[in-house]
This record gives structure tokens, sequence and C-alpha cells, in this order.
């Protein structure tokens, strides 16, 4: 039998049947369904912990993304945010795309650069040489730092020096450690990796090393994700699928072309990408500067995305950026609803995870260009608000629907509006 749960909407729901929904859903245990509501999340002793001068912690929207399916496997996807219209643009955009198997995506490699500054040098090109000769046994250096990352598969792996030619103090050296964290975020093993370097470098060179610090470029630790959008799919209201899958691509090249959109653009990419490294506990700020530096990669800033037709005549969109993220270490293990929510999407390692977070941000940089290229996003922001009213109203699962678009129709989303509408209809339920 159909239970009366199965035939209401997960948005339609109230935030406790929603949980108990997911719950019916996957394997979520109880405790991790308490972390997630946040009646039992961060605690303030283990705030205390985690930085200084804590007089409380401070709460956000956790909310559940549908239907997406990476890899071809169903993930739910929470994400923390304070944005309406995020979450369903999200989960609109996962729908469509099931018809095509969903969301393809794929991580390089788990390697981060670690940058040492030498300074004081007067023979660059020398210098550089000297250290190349070293570069096995300044690897070896490295790898004493965290033997257990080096059991776990990572460490050291490369040693490149460059020559900055130019800059407002003239020229120096720098040296890149590249170092393989596997499912750390890898800050700290590589941070702790180049401060021991840094003495050997000044003897080999005989120069003064000044920065020893991790670079947020992670243009080695790269996250693409693809999907297809059938274009009859695309089509709603008024608007024909080509006239949609051309908008989206003539939207796209706005950005491909123009700083000024594409920063825009790409905000809406991390309107996706952010929420979820928030909820897993990740470094937002970290994953933010790689993604712009590596959208300025070219001496341009552009766009992340590419959206095109292929040959079958439907949308393909690409997503490509990099996401230096952890499943162990840091907030992650701490916060208590970062674990759950790694838990619920059944993520097992840091590529994993990417894979999940760059497929969301593809799917949230759609549903920006669909609106932008059709109706505009006022009219899905105004949709929204009008639900959050429709239910304050106190309009049954099977009236929602029918108010939300007789209010968004009369342009009057507002509360006493929408309670002189259901006393309309109510009553002439009752003739
Ligand atoms: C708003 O948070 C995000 C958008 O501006 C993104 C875009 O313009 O592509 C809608």
């Amino acid at each position: 039998m159909t239970s009366i749960k199965e035939t209401r909407k997960f948005y339609n729901l109230s935030p406790p049947e929603r949980l108990e929904r997911l719950r019916t859903e996957t394997k979520l245990s109880a405790a991790d369904a308490a972390a997630l509501s946040g009646e039992d999340g961060l605690s303030i002793d283990a705030a205390d912990h985690m930085i200084e001068n804590v007089i409380g912690t401070f709460s956000l929207p956790l909310g559940i993304a549908r239907y997406f399916r990476v890899n071809g496997r169903d993930v739910p996807v929470p994400m923390v945010v304070e944005e309406p219209s995020i979450v369903a643009g999200a989960s609109f955009m996962a729908k469509l795309a099931r018809a095509t198997g969903g969301f393809f995506a794929r991580t390089t490699s788990s390697e981060m650069i670690g940058q040492i500054q030498v300074l004081d040098l007067d023979d660059l090109p020398s210098a550089r040489l000297k250290l190349l000769a070293e570069k096995d046994a300044l690897l070896a250096e490295a790898a004493r730092v965290d033997p257990v990352l080096i059991k776990l598969g990572g460490g050291p792996r490369d040693l490149e020096v460059r020559i900055i030619t130019a800059s407002p103090i003239g020229p120096f050296l720098v040296v890149h450690l590249v170092y393989d964290v596997v499912d750390a975020m890898g800050a700290n093993a590589v941070n702790t990796a180049v401060e021991r370097l840094a003495p050997k470098i000044e003897r080999i060179t005989g120069g003064r090393v000044l920065l020893r610090i991790l670079s947020n470029l992670a243009d080695r630790r790269l996250a693409q994700a693809r999907v297809t959008i059938r274009t009859a799919a695309l089509a709603f209201d008024d608007f024909n699928g080509e006239q949609v899958r051309d908008g989206i691509i003539q939207a796209w090249a706005f950005a491909a072309a123009d700083p000024y959109r594409a920063a825009t653009h790409n905000k809406g990419i991390m309107n996706g990408v952010d929420p979820v490294l928030i909820a897993t506990g990740n470094d937002w700020r970290a994953v933010e500067a790689g993604a712009h530096a590596f959208a300025a990669r070219s001496g341009r800033y552009t766009s992340l995305s590419t959206w095109s037709v292929d040959s079958s005549g439907d949308l393909a969109g690409t997503l490509e950026m990099p996401l230096a993220i952890g499943t162990v270490g840091g907030a992650t293990r701490v916060h208590p609803g970062a674990q759950a929510s790694l838990r619920l999407m059944g993520v097992d390692s840091a590529a994993e995870l990417a894979e999940v977070i760059v497929s969301v941000g593809l799917a949230q940089n759609l549903a920006a260009l669909r609106a932008l290229a059709t109706e505009g996003i006022q009219r899905g922001h105004m949709s929204l608000h009008a639900r959050q009213v429709a239910i304050a109203a106190g309009a049954r699962d099977d009236q929602i629907d029918a108010l939300v678009e007789r209010l968004v129709v009369d342009k009057m989303v507002r509360i006493d509006h929408a309670v002189a509408i259901l006393e309309e209809w109510n009553g002439e339920e009752h003739d």
C-alpha cells in the first residue's frame, strides 16, 4: 500500500518529515539524523576547541538537493546555504539530467603544491640547477614529515624550481613541492613539509627563505564533470527546447568572453559548490580562491564551465575546477554534521566527494543560465517565496501548487492574500 508520505512531494513535507523520508530512502542512522537536524550538532565544547574566543555557534539552513545521479550512483546532496532557489535549482537540473544518466565526473590527482620563496640570490639559474640536483634528497626529507600519509599512499611526488623574473622586488626563486595528500585537504601536511625543507634549501642555494606555504591554485587537483540534457526536456511555458538550449549557450558565451559577466557566472557555479563544502566541513575560502585563480589562468578571467550542442542536438555542459577538499581531518572530523553529511552521501574519499561537488556546481550553473536566458531569475524566487507563504497560510498539500500559482499570477505574494484565497476555496468546498 502506498503510504501518505510517499504520495507527498519532498518539498511539501515539514523538516522532520523530510528527515524521516530521507531515513527511509538511505541508511542514515538516528545519530546522524540528529546531527543533521541540528538537534545534536556542533557542541559549544567542540566549537571552543576549533577557533579562538568562542561565545557560541551559528546556524544556517541545511537542505537536501534531490535527484543527483553521479557516475551511476544516486546521491542525496546536503547543502548549507542562506540563499533561496539554490537547492530547488540544483534538484531540478539534476532531475532533467537523469534521462541521460546524470553527471559523469572524475578527478585528476590529489596533489597539492607547497611554495618556498627564496630571496637574496645573485645567480638564479645556478641556484635552480643546484636545487634540482638535490631533488631526491629534498623529497626524501619531505617524506619524513608525515609517515601516516606515506602509509596511506601519499607523500612528496616532485620538486620544481621556478624563476620569477619580474616582481616589485626584482627577480627571485620559487620552489614548488608537489605533495600527494590523498583524502586530506592537505594544508597541514604541505605547510609542515615546506617548513621542514626551508633550512636545506637555504644551505643548498646560499639564499634566504621567506614564505613557506601551500598554494590554493590547486591545478593538479582538478575535478571535472559533464552532463547532457535532452533539448526537448528544456521546454517550458512558452519556450521551446531549442530556444532554451540556444539561450543557455548564448548566456555562457557572454561569460566566456567578458570578465564582468564571468564573475557572476562563476558565482552561480560556487552557489552549488560552497554549500556542499560547508555541509562537509571543508575550507570554502580555499576552494573559492583556487576556482577564481584557475578561471584566470589564461591571463584573462573567464567561465569555468562550457555549454554547447552535441551531435544529437542536445545540450552538453562541462565544468573543470580545482577542488582541494578533504574527507579526513579539520572541521570535517570534528563537526558531527559534517560526518553525517559524508555518510549521507556515501562518499568514501576526497575524490568521490569532489566528483559530487563539481556535478552540483555544473547543475547550479545550468539552473541559473536556464532562468536568466528565459524568464529571468526573479520569477523562480517569487515562486519559492509564494510556496513558503502558501504553507504559512495553512494550505493543504493538495492546495499548495495551485495557491502558489495564483499568488504569482496575482503578483501579490502576501499572507493576507493567501488566507483570503484559501477561505474562498474552502468555503466553496463546503457549499
Ligand atoms: C545569484 O546568486 C547567481 C546568479 O547571478 C548566477 C548567474 O548570473 O549566472 C543567478
